[in-house]
């Protein structure tokens, strides 16, 4: 189905509980959606998109670095077809020959005919994946978070705007903005229902160094100081990653920018790696950061994230006002304010990870493009501050950082071999570029 340019203004983010809105324009003709990054999060968007779509979209094509991972997918999505057979059925259609892997498979799935594309690859690949998709012409479901860098942060700005030239919707894996009671309780609170917003914490403490692969590394016997290895075990490296700061807690700093409404104006934090993690097999990753925002007026954020084994669990983001404090949580499902307004979210909680797909099918169904890439750039900048802050070890304004640090992780040329690792960070010596 081709997707028609459409209206300029920006529309006003309405959901849709149910499927079978979409379900009549899929028996006539379906979207295309390729996905690119075919392993955890990868299936799992496919999955969410299936559930959202009512019948409206069909897999046609799938890109991988590594070929074995394609194979990951494949029987995944057989897997699925039979647990959910109405949800998949004619959904699949992936011949050999739309099955793309190395290191210029995203380019040949952008060169299929495909409406949609689903990215989810390790971060690093984020711009060059983006541009190369946003010059097609392809509209984008994109994880997070946004890049590593403030470097590649620049750049995707500017596919943003190209984006924006094409009319393309670009929606982002910050699941909280989909949430509605996320929605209802940040619109309270900017209603003045906490008074005037004095400060703000945010917390994304986790149990576990890493998720994937259900948390043991890829091929461990391999040299970790090759490329392949970096790439395949990703969340454990900085270059790759953006570090857990980045990768992890860039859910709760993007709901503390929304709320705010700004940027900060200055970082000063501290972290570091706790001494029993090997270096470099399990990589060059901090385990913990803490993180003082400054956002101007008085209004400070404190910022804690952390990924220790065997630690404690707590994630949750907190504004405190003059007249009370905005409690949020997705994972317990906490939205409500203490204080002198009380007041407790009791409507619908659909899925945000179903949502944000719900989301842009309805943009492109109904012809009105959003493009959501800079929100998730910005709140990614704000992580990247505050990780930088917590390797050198010391305080910085946000806006040197946005605009003039030349830091850049990408390395200058993409192919399999050595690749070297410094050793992890240490404040005090590590310096600000
Ligand atoms: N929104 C969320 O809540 C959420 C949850 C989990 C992960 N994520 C994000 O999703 C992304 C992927 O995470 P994951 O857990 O699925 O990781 P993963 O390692 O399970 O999957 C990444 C896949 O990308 C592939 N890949 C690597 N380099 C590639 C390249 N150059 N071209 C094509 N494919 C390439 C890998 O081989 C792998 O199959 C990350 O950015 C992560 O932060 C988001």
């Amino acid at each position: 189905m081709s997707i028609m340019a459409a209206a300029a203004a920006a529309p006003k983010i309405a959901f849709s509980d149910a499927p079978e809105k979409f379900a009549e324009v899929g028996a006539k003709s379906r979207l295309k959606v390729g996905l690119i990054g075919c392993s955890g999060r990868g299936m799992g968007a496919v999955d969410n998109m299936m559930e959202a779509a009512g019948g409206a979209v069909k897999i046609v094509a799938i890109a991988d670095l590594f070929a074995d991972r394609l194979e990951v997918a494949r029987k995944f999505f057989e897997k699925r077809t039979r647990q959910y057979p109405e949800r998949y059925k004619d959904a699949i259609d992936i011949p050999p020959e739309r099955a793309f892997f190395g290191w210029d498979a995203y380019k040949k799935l952008i060169a299929e005919d495909v409406d949609i594309v689903i990215h989810a690859t390790p971060p690093v690949f984020r711009p060059l994946h983006i541009r190369a998709a946003v010059e097609a012409g392809k509209h984008m479901f994109v994880e997070k978070p946004a890049c590593v860098d403030p470097v590649q942060a620049r750049q995707l700005m500017e596919i943003a705007d190209m984006a924006d030239k094409k009319s393309l919707t670009i929606i982002p894996g910050i699941q909280r903005r989909f949430s509605p009671a996320y929605q209802e309780s940040i619109k309270r609170m900017q209603d003045g229902q906490i008074g005037e917003i004095v400060g703000a914490q945010a917390y994304w403490l986790n149990p576990r160094f890493f998720i994937q692969n259900k948390g043991e590394l890829y091929v461990p016997e391999m040299d970790p100081e090759e490329m392949e290895y970096q790439i395949r075990n990703w969340f454990v490296f900085a270059w790759t990653s953006g570090d857990c700061y980045v990768e992890q807690h860039v859910h709760n700093l993007d709901v503390i920018r929304w709320g705010l409404g700004r940027d900060p104006v200055e970082v000063n934090g501290i972290g570091g790696r706790r001494w029993d993690i090997e270096f470099p097999k399990m990589g060059d990753r901090f385990s913990h950061f803490g993180v003082d925002y400054d956002f101007g007026g008085g209004v400070r954020c404190a910022s804690y994230s952390r990924r220790e084994q065997k630690s404690k669990d707590y994630v949750m983001e907190r504004f405190i006002g003059t007249k009370g404090v905005l409690e949020l949580d997705l994972g317990s499902a906490t939205n409500r304010i203490i204080g002198q307004k009380p007041w407790e979210y009791k409507g619908p909680r659909p899925e945000p990870i179903v949502q944000e797909h719900r989301f842009l099918l309805d943009c492109l169904l109904n012809n009105k493009p959003v493009n959501m890439l800079r929100d998730m750039i910005d709140s990614t900048l704000i992580a990247i501050a505050g990780r930088e802050s917590c390797y050198c070890g010391r305080n910085f304004k946000y806006a040197w950082l946005k605009n003039r640090s030349k830091l850049s992780l990408e390395p200058k040329e993409w192919k399999f071999g050595k690749k070297p690792i410094e050793g992890v960070r240490l404040p005090g010596i590590y310096k600000l570029v």
